[in-house]
């Protein structure tokens, strides 16, 4: 009876840890209503497909180097006049989640 406790107990916290470490960084929820409050839909669609033949289609494309490109926009290091000014005022986490968030469409 103890044992069979406990080994629920243990099978519980390995569900637990499994949940929310595989939940961790791979979460886009979210990712919608903050590309519709940046504002990238204008160019990039909901599902990162540009608008338009100069905004380019960014759906499925790699997280990591999105992330990396918006982090050199916002740090000037990658000169483009409108996406300079798009990420500005983005945090680390907020790119990160757009990133994840286009990847994944
Ligand atoms: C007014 C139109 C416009 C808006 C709004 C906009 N973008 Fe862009 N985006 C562009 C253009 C144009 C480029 C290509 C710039 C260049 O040549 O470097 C680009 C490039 C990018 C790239 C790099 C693509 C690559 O292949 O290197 C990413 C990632 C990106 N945008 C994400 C976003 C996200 C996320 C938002 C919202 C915070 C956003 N953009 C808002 C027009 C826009």
């Amino acid at each position: 009876m103890t044992s069979s406790y406990r080994c629920a107990l243990i099978g519980l916290a390995a569900i637990t840890l499994l949940l929310t470490g595989c939940s961790r960084g791979s979460d886009i929820s979210g990712g919608a209503t903050l590309a519709l409050e940046a504002g990238c839909v204008a160019c990039h669609g909901l599902n990162g497909r540009g608008t338009a033949p100069t905004f380019p289609n960014i759906n499925g494309q790699h997280a990591s180097y999105m992330y990396e490109q918006m982090k050199r926009y916002r740090s000037g290091e990658r000169v483009n006049v409108i996406m300079n000014e798009q990420v500005k005022l983005l945090s680390n986490a907020e790119l990160d989640l757009l990133a994840r968030y286009y990847a994944a469409q």
